[in-house]
Parts: structure tokens; C-alpha cells; sequence
């Protein structure tokens, strides 16, 4: 069958040199010289081309509404949640569908094609979220793969409405089970959440992904109960902690126990560096802690670690563009992974580690898989990280949907060339 496209002489994040053919929405070969003629072929030799961003952690109900009805003054993360407390009865369902949409127009054009994003299933509220984000994610599936996470914010416990508006956002069609343990009123209740929670999930078939631990305090250690249930209800691989902020401030023997029971378990982390680094250590003076988990610590445990983004211009984050390399150049400077192992395994928590947590079987480079690609104006991934490189094709479905090019500034010195690139010379 002839191709309908061919990318010729892209550099695959391994490293090797390859034509990819795409037949409809599947790649049909990947192979160091194809010859067969295509439809269209396009020339993208020098650039690295990829599999699709993926963002594991998002708020797609909240995303776009910074200042809506007023921004976050001391940007904290009290401030925020209490933000998000006036912004909720305000927002209609179509508003939510609006911003989401014209979220989604920003990912798509930075080659994020898999977004999992928490609704707050916490009260009446909430559920015009969930009623919005469902409709959303019928209506961008042809270029987006977009999971829900039933989210109850305010509490599962704590919130009087919460228990009922997540089971009715589940049979709603949400996709996963989402919990806030360290938000509870008590650590007991807290440490219930997760049981109740996972149970749940257990009965309906469902993966798990919690806010967990999202505090300085050490002795928040609802992670530990999560990797427990995951076994005691055979979940393994199919649950996520969320954050985990607590871990950065826990006593190091206590986490010498921890992460071989997270490994055991299965159970994923989704640390989300742009927001750790910003929300966490606020109370502290100096030295003020970092508030990211321990990922190379865990990586060594072999625990399945993908960065998250969280937030873009909401009450809690005022800045953010969808790109996932922001999150990945954080990330790897946040957690000093600065080795070039390390920073190639930067780029793989932003797409095929990420891919991996959402459970998203036809990803990736090889023939068979789902035709969804980025090629980047970059060598490499450690060039795409360290540029944060403008994206010069999106492909989604087998479809070209967005086309870019190299951002190009002229120079007007003397003596000096006009044009400069920061790509690595070759
Ligand atoms: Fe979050």
C-alpha cells in the first residue's frame, strides 16, 4: 500500500537516523532508508522527531482562567484553593469547554497529545466541570487522547457533597480515581480516603492517580497506604501518587523503606516540578526546601516516574504555555539530573515514561503504533530540553495538524553574521 506520508532522515530520541512511513493513523515502517513513493514526503533531516508529548498531571477545568475573578495576589497555594472556592459557582459549563478547547489549540501546537487531567468532583460545581471536560474530551480525540481523573478537591471526606458528586462524575464516564488524603481532616480520615478510594477504583476496573502528600510535612505519609491497598487489591501498575511533595522533607530511613514498597506495588509518582518548586517550602526561612520528591532516588528503585505540568495560567500558576520541555528543563534542574543519562531520562517523563503511567498501549516510534509525532528544531532530546525547540511539525492521527518554523532573529552587528542559531553546531 503506498504511504499517505513519509518523514525522511529524522533523529529518533535514540539517537538512530530513520524514515518513518504512516498509513492512515498508524506508522506502517521506521526503517534507515525507505524508497517507496508517498502521497507527500517531507524532508526533516537534522531534526529529531518524536513521539507526542504527554502531561500526566493537569487541571483542565481550571486552566486559562487566571484572573478570573481576580488573581492570585500572594501566589500561594492557600490563596489559590481559596481563589478556586470563588471562582467555581461563577464559571458556567460552556465557559470551562471554551477555555479547555483553546487549552487544547496550545497543546496541539506544541505536540501535547495526551493530557491527563483531575476534575474536582467535590460538589455541584465541580460536576459542570465534569460535564464540560467529558463533551471536551469526545470533541478533541481525533489529535488529543485526554483521561479524567475524578478529583474530589475539597475532600472526600471533608467536603459534605464530595463521596456523592465523585461516584455520579465515575458512572458519568470519568476515567480514573482521583483522592487529596493529606487534605482530610485527620490523618485517619486521610489514611481511610485511600482505602475507600481504591476499592472503588478495584470495583469499577479503574487505574487510581491521588493528589498524595502534597505538603511539607514529613509525616504525611499517605503514600504508604496507597502502595498498600495497590497490593492488597492487586492494582499493581495501575495507580499513581501524585506530587508526593511530602518525601522531599521525610526522614531518610523512613524512605529507605518506602520506595522498595512503592516498587513492590507498582505504584507511580507524577512529581510536577513548575508547581513544587513555586508552592512547596513557603513556610520555610532559610534554606528554603526544594518541595520536589525524590526522583532520582526513586528511578534507582526502578518506581515509573513522569512529570506532570499541573497548571497554566489558573489561581494557582500564573504562568505556563503547555510546552512540556518548561516542565522538563525544570524538572531536571530541580532534581540535579544534570548527567546525560539523566537528561535523556528527562525527555522520556515528558513522553514515553508519561505514556506509559496514562497506560497508552499504541505509543510510541514503532510500526503499528498510533501515527502521532513531533519533530522538533533540535539534534536530540538534550538539545529539545536545553532550547526548549520550537516545534516544526505536529502529526496526530497520521494528520499534519500544526506546521512551525525555527524562530529566526537577524543581528545588526558589525563584522558579526546576520543570522545565529543556538542549536549545538554540528
Ligand atoms: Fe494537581
Amino acid at each position: 500500500m503506498t504511504p499517505d506520508l513519509i518523514l525522511k532522515g529524522g533523529r529518533l530520541p535514540n539517537g538512530e537516523i530513520a524514515d518513518i512511513a504512516i498509513e492512515k493513523d498508524r506508522i506502517s515502517a521506521v526503517e534507515p532508508a525507505i524508497t517507496a513513493e508517498a502521497k507527500e514526503t517531507v524532508d526533516i533531516s537534522g531534526n529529531l522527531v518524536s513521539p507526542p508529548f504527554v502531561d500526566p498531571h493537569f487541571h483542565m477545568d481550571a486552566t486559562l482562567s487566571y484572573g478570573r475573578p481576580r488573581i492570585n495576589a500572594s501566589g500561594t497555594l492557600l490563596e489559590g484553593i481559596s481563589l478556586w472556592g470563588e471562582l467555581k459557582p461563577l464559571q458556567t459549563e460552556e465557559e470551562i469547554a471554551e477555555r479547555a478547547l483553546a487549552y487544547c489549540d496550545w497543546a496541539a501546537s506544541k505536540g501535547l497529545l495526551a493530557i491527563r487531567s483531575h476534575v474536582d468532583t467535590s460538589d455541584e460545581n465541580g460536576l459542570k466541570g465534569v460535564r464540560a471536560l467529558i463533551e471536551v474530551r469526545e470533541q478533541i480525540k481525533r489529535y488529543i487522547r485526554l483521561q479524567l481523573v475524578a478529583f474530589p478537591q475539597d475532600g472526600f471526606y471533608r467536603s459534605p457533597t464530595a463521596r456523592d458528586c465523585t461516584l455520579r462524575a465515575l458512572d458519568l464516564g470519568v476515567d480514573i480515581v482521583g483522592g487529596i488524603p493529606h487534605f482530610e481532616r485527620t490523618m485517619e480520615d486521610g489514611r481511610q480516603s485511600v482505602t475507600e478510594l481504591c476499592e472503588i477504583a478495584a470495583t469499577r476496573g479503574l487505574m487510581v492517580d491521588m493528589h498524595c502528600d502534597e505538603t511539607d510535612d514529613p509525616l504525611s505519609r499517605h503514600i504508604e497506604q496507597l502502595a498498600f491497598e495497590t497490593q492488597r487489591l492487586g492494582l499493581q501498575g495501575r495507580v499513581a501518587g501524585s506530587h508526593l511533595t511530602s518525601m522531599h522533607s521525610m526522614d531518610n530511613y523512613y524512605v529507605s523503606k518506602l520506595l522498595p514498597l512503592m516498587a513492590e506495588a507498582q505504584v507511580a509518582a507524577i512529581p510536577n516540578p513548575l508547581i513544587n518548586i513555586t508552592l512547596q517550602g513557603r513556610h520555610d526561612t532559610y534554606p528554603k526546601r526544594r518541595g520536589m520528591t525524590r526522583v532520582p532516588e526513586m528511578l534507582q528503585y526502578g518506581i515509573r516516574v513522569g512529570f506532570g505540568q499541573d497548571c497554566v495560567m489558573d489561581p494557582w500558576y500564573s504562568l505556563g504555555t503547555a510546552d512540556l520541555l518548561d516542565v522538563a528543563f525544570m524538572g531536571l534542574h530541580v532534581a540535579q539530573m544534570t548527567s546525560p543519562a539523566d537528561m535523556h531520562r528527562c525527555f522520556a517523563m515528558v513522553t514515553s515514561e508519561s505514556a506509559a503511567i496514562m497506560g497508552l498501549e499504541d505509543y510510541g516510534l514503532e510500526k503499528g503504533c498510533r501515527a502521532d509525532l513531533v519533530v522538533l528544531n533540535a539534534a536530540d532530546p538534550v538539545e529539545a530540553i536545553r532550547l526548549r525547540a520550537d516545534r516544526l511539525m505536529v502529526i496526530a492521527g497520521g494528520e499534519i495538524i500544526a506546521r512551525g518554523e525555527a524562530a529566526n532573529m537577524r543581528l545588526n552587528l558589525p563584522e558579526r553574521p546576520e543570522s545565529v542559531s543556538p542549536r549545538r553546531p554540528l
